[in-house]
C-alpha cells in the first residue's frame, strides 16, 4: 500500500500505548490524543508548498519563506474534532468543514447527518482528519465529497488504521497519501480495530 505512511517516532510510540490503555482516564487520552495529532500533522503538511518572503531581522535582510498553500480542514464529526484542535494551533487560517457521519451499531455502515463544507479550489490543500480509521467507509465518504466539491489534493490523516480500512482507500483514492500512527492487526466482528483503543469519541470526549 504504497499510499500510507507510518509516523514512526518516539513521542508516538509512547502516547499511542497511553491511549490504547483502558485504564487512561479522559484528561490524559486528550492530552496524548493532541501530541499524535500533532505529530501526524507535521508529518501531513510536509506536503506544502512555500514561498519567497523576504525580511529585516533585527541585524540583516533575510530571504526568507511563508507558506502557500491555502488550506481547508474537513475533520469527521465527531471524533476528527479532536485532531481539528491540534491543527488549528499549526494551522490558524486554515478554512473548516464539517461532515458529520455516525456508524450504525449493526452493519458499521455510516450515516451521513450533517455537512457544511466550504467551496474548494482545485490548488487548495484539504486534510481530511479522523482518528480512526476502521472499515474506512467514514474516510471514503468524506473524500467522495471533498472531490465533489473540487478538491484535488487531499491528505488523510488517521491515528489508528485497520487493514482494511486501508485497503478500502487505497483502492478507491488511490491519489490520496494516507498518514496513520499505527495499522493493526484487524477488525473485530463488529469493525472495532484490534487491538485498537475502543471508541476514539467516547473517549476523548468522556461519553
Ligand atoms: C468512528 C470514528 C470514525 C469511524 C471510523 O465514528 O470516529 O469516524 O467510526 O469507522 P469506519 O472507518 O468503519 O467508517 P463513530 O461512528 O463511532 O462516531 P463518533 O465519531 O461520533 O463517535
Ligand atoms: N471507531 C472507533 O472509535 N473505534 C474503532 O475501533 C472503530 C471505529
Amino acid at each position: 500500500m504504497k499510499n500510507v505512511t507510518i509516523v514512526s517516532h518516539p513521542l508516538v510510540e509512547h502516547s499511542l500505548t497511553i491511549l490504547r490503555d483502558k485504564t487512561t482516564r479522559t484528561e490524559e487520552f486528550r492530552r496524548h490524543a493532541d501530541i499524535v495529532s500533532k505529530i501526524l500533522m507535521i508529518e501531513a503538511t510536509k506536503r506544502m508548498q512555500l514561498k519567497a518572503r523576504t525580511i529585516e531581522t533585527p541585524l540583516s535582510k533575510y530571504n526568507g519563506k511563508e507558506l502557500q498553500d491555502e488550506v481547508i480542514v474537513v475533520p469527521v464529526l465527531r471524533a476528527g474534532l479532536a485532531m481539528l484542535f491540534s491543527l488549528q494551533e499549526m494551522l490558524p487560517k486554515a478554512s473548516v468543514g464539517f461532515i458529520g457521519l455516525e456508524r450504525d451499531e449493526k452493519t458499521a455502515i455510516a450515516r451521513e447527518y450533517y455537512k457544511k463544507i466550504p467551496v474548494i479550489l482545485s490548488t487548495n490543500i484539504v486534510f481530511v482528519v479522523d482518528p480512526m480509521l476502521a472499515t474506512g467507509g467514514s474516510m471514503d465518504d468524506t473524500i467522495r465529497a471533498v472531490k465533489d466539491k473540487g478538491a484535488r489534493r487531499i491528505i488523510g490523516v488517521s491515528i489508528v488504521s485497520a487493514p482494511e480500512g486501508v485497503r478500502r482507500l487505497s483502492e478507491h483514492h488511490p491519489d490520496v497519501p494516507i498518514i496513520t500512527a499505527a495499522i493493526d492487526e484487524k477488525l473485530n466482528d463488529k469493525a472495532y480495530i484490534v487491538p485498537g483503543l475502543g471508541d476514539f469519541g467516547d473517549r476523548y470526549f468522556g461519553t
